[in-house]
């Protein structure tokens, strides 16, 4: 099968499975307080990814490229509603393109679009540093993301299998590729083990990408002739990954992604203890359904109720609704007492 129609495929599938909202965000909830003494016209949205100033915490994940004309055409709207609503946009993964330059319109096109945006290079954590400075390159990339995708690969008949040197190559990009690297899941979340050692390893920030969302177990087995289901329900919710990265980590910006459809888990994302929200499948298909205008209502809509829920919470910034009070219940309340987070 060739790469380009690989692509369309995971576009299409995704599409079609949704999100499956198994993220635990309805597990976690606020607790109410009648007097909040603030006005919406006070609320920040700022926030920050290490260095990287945001003007909301709304950003759209890596999703295509590479595929010819459909990714062309969706990498091209995606970047200017970014460029649009003023928030960053990762691309898909660029290992295509740096190995093959009649690959590169398809993420080019991105920068193109959106001149002074922030935008995410993306690869693999099978990258090597040249590999790295070639991708954000193509882009002058604000910053680089790594993907870890295990299970992924291993659903995909011609996925990788081995999986060793990952953490050695990420340290090394994190050295010497010159921009912040953010290390992210693709949807099976990241643990507080692995937290830990990608910060010894020197990253900026780390997106949980946890279970809950776009599901590349299920899709991958669309693809496939014979199913491969076990690693249909693997991996670790999106709350429950934000929940125990954060205590567990000291200096790195902890993204919060998988399942996030709405401004509400983003509050509670942050709440949680992320900077930033990452929001993929959900926009695809926005954008996919119903047009570019639908997109920039969706985003538009994402910042103006996030406001309102701060407003309600009494939070004027970011900074303080990371502070604010949650209730945990259900299963993300199982799943923390068992790994030893309070
Ligand atoms: C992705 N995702 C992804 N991630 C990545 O780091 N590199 C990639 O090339 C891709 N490709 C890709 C294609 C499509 C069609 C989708 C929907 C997603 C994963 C994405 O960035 C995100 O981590 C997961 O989709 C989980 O977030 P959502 O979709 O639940 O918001």
């Amino acid at each position: 099968m060739s790469r380009a129609k690989r692509k369309i495929d995971h576009i299409n599938h995704a599409i079609k499975t949704g999100q499956s909202r198994q993220n635990g965000f309805d597990d976690v909830s606020f607790v109410h307080h009648s007097l909040p003494n603030i006005s919406v016209n006070e609320i920040s949205l700022q926030t920050s990814i290490g260095e990287l100033l945001l003007s909301s915490p709304f950003f759209i994940n890596a999703m295509t490229g590479g595929g010819g004309q459909e990714t062309l055409h969706i990498n091209r709207n995606l970047s200017l509603a970014a460029a649009e609503c003023n928030i960053p946009i990762a691309v898909g993964s660029q290992m295509s393109a740096v190995r093959d330059p009649a690959e590169r319109s398809t993420f080019e096109v991105v920068r193109k679009v959106n001149p002074k945006g922030i935008i995410f290079a993306n690869l693999g954590s099978e990258a090597s540093v040249e590999q790295a400075r070639q991708a954000i390159e193509m882009l002058e990339a604000n910053a680089i993301q790594i993907h870890l995708n295990v299970i992924q690969e291993l659903v995909m008949p011609e996925g990788d299998r081995n999986f060793k040197g990952a953490l050695d190559r990420i340290a090394q990009i994190a050295a010497l590729s010159g921009v912040p690297v953010i290390v992210k899941e693709v949807g099976m979340g990241i643990s507080k083990e692995t937290a830990v050692k990608l910060e010894s390893a020197g990253v900026t920030a780390i997106d949980a990408g946890g279970y809950g969302g776009t599901n590349f177990s299920k899709i991958e087995n669309m693809r496939r002739s014979t199913v491969l289901s076990q690693f249909d329900d693997w991996g670790i919710p999106t709350a429950a990954s934000i929940a125990e990265i954060s205590p567990s980590v000291r200096e790195v910006t902890i993204i919060g992604s998988g399942g996030i459809t709405n401004a509400l888990d983003a509050a509670k994302a942050i709440a949680l203890g992320a900077s930033a929200a990452g929001l993929a499948g959900f926009l695809l298909k926005t954008f996919v359904d119903r047009g570019y205008e639908a997109l920039i209502e969706e985003i538009s809509s994402l910042k103006e109720n996030l406001a309102y829920i701060m407003t309600a919470l009494g939070a004027a910034s970011i900074a303080e609704l990371q502070k604010k009070q949650l209730v945990i219940s259900g299963e993300t309340h199982h799943w923390l007492s068992q790994r030893g987070v309070s």
